[in-house]
């Protein structure tokens, strides 16, 4: 019998396959992030853990769980563990790609409208009260998205599922950078590969859809809203460092840029002031990118997959190399 820790809630039937293979399943009960402490001492004994992107799994963590054997990340980021780490200690880490490309694909154009057409601004003014009647130049006038031009950084599954709504979806011109062009999405989208530099200054829309790497790490700082239209609009649903954020509020603020729909943040869960204050044409999620139903439940099972195979003594099916 393995022992197998989860550093959060799962869906029960996923915690009843484990059971059902006969393992002794911990799961931590709480909300909120976990501690070190906490972590460390529930992994002490563990043969197999569930983590969380939030959990921040590094060398000095693995060092404290001799036993494990996979460390399963519920994401398809995994800048939360050192992995060099894991694998030089024998572990494998596993990731869940795939499983939440669409409904991340969904939800950044979700940011995107509401940014671009003022949803929550709108929203709030009709719950309180004071929607007077429609007007030519009524008070809450945004941004076309049809038509416009869409700027992608990172063109891998979540970029080119983007790039696929607005080319399919809204009738736009596909820009993208990638370390690598990205072929098959050029022939299906028409997508141009252009210099990140091109990229910021000829979108309406600028897309983040990169890994958190130290070549990413503050990519968007001053220099870079500097070169955005004044009127474009980031849309961030990848990792939070990927922007600067205190560059990002003195952006939206002194109108460098014209709004941003945000769903990462640097220090996550904390979100810097500046941008709470900021309402015209910023809307923030909590980190929900993957958040639908049904695509938590894959991920669960994909975890729970991989956490079996290895314990059986099988391949895992989504290694991290
Ligand atoms: C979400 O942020 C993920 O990496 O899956």
């Amino acid at each position: 019998m393995a022992k197998i820790y989860a550093t959060c809630r799962v869906f029960a039937d996923e915690i009843a396959r484990l059971r059902g293979a006969g393992h002794d399943v911990q799961m931590r009960g709480q909300e909120g992030p976990i501690s070190r402490d906490e972590l460390i001492r529930s992994i002490s004994d563990a043969d197999a853990m569930i983590c969380l992107l939030s959990d921040k799994i590094d060398a000095k963590v693995i060092a404290t769980g001799p036993r494990l054997r996979i460390i399963a990340n519920l994401g398809v980021g995994y800048d939360n563990i050192d992995v060099p780490a894991a694998h030089a200690a024998g572990i494998i880490v596993t990731n869940t790609p795939g499983a939440l490309t669409e409904t991340t694909a969904d939800l950044t154009f979700a940011l995107l409208l509401a940014a671009a057409r003022r949803i929550l601004e709108a929203d709030e003014y009709v719950r309180s009260g004071k929607f007077l009647g429609w007007e030519l130049l009524q008070k809450h006038l945004g941004l076309d998205v049809f038509g416009k031009t869409l700027g992608i950084v990172g063109m891998g599954r979540i970029g080119t599922a983007v790039a696929r709504r607005g080319h399919f979806g809204f009738g736009m011109k596909g820009l993208y950078h990638n370390r690598h062009r990205n072929i098959d999405a050029e022939r299906e989208l028409g997508a141009r590969y252009v210099t990140f530099e091109e990229l910021l200054e000829e979108s309406d829309f600028v897309c983040v859809h990169t890994p958190l790497t130290e070549e990413t790490h503050h990519l968007f700082n001053k220099d870079s809203f500097r070169k955005m239209k004044k009127s474009a609009i980031l849309v961030n649903v990848a990792r939070g460092p990927v922007v600067d954020e205190v560059a990002l509020v003195w952006a939206l603020e002194t109108g460098e840029i014209a709004g941003a729909g945000i769903d990462v943040y640097e220090r996550e869960p904390q979100v810097h002031p500046g941008l709470l204050k900021l309402k015209e044409r910023v809307v923030l999620a909590p980190h929900i990118g993957s958040a639908s139903v049904e695509t938590r439940r894959k991920m669960a099972k994909i975890a729970v997959d991989n956490v079996l195979s290895v314990l059986s003594g099988g391949e895992p099916l989504n290694p991290v190399t």
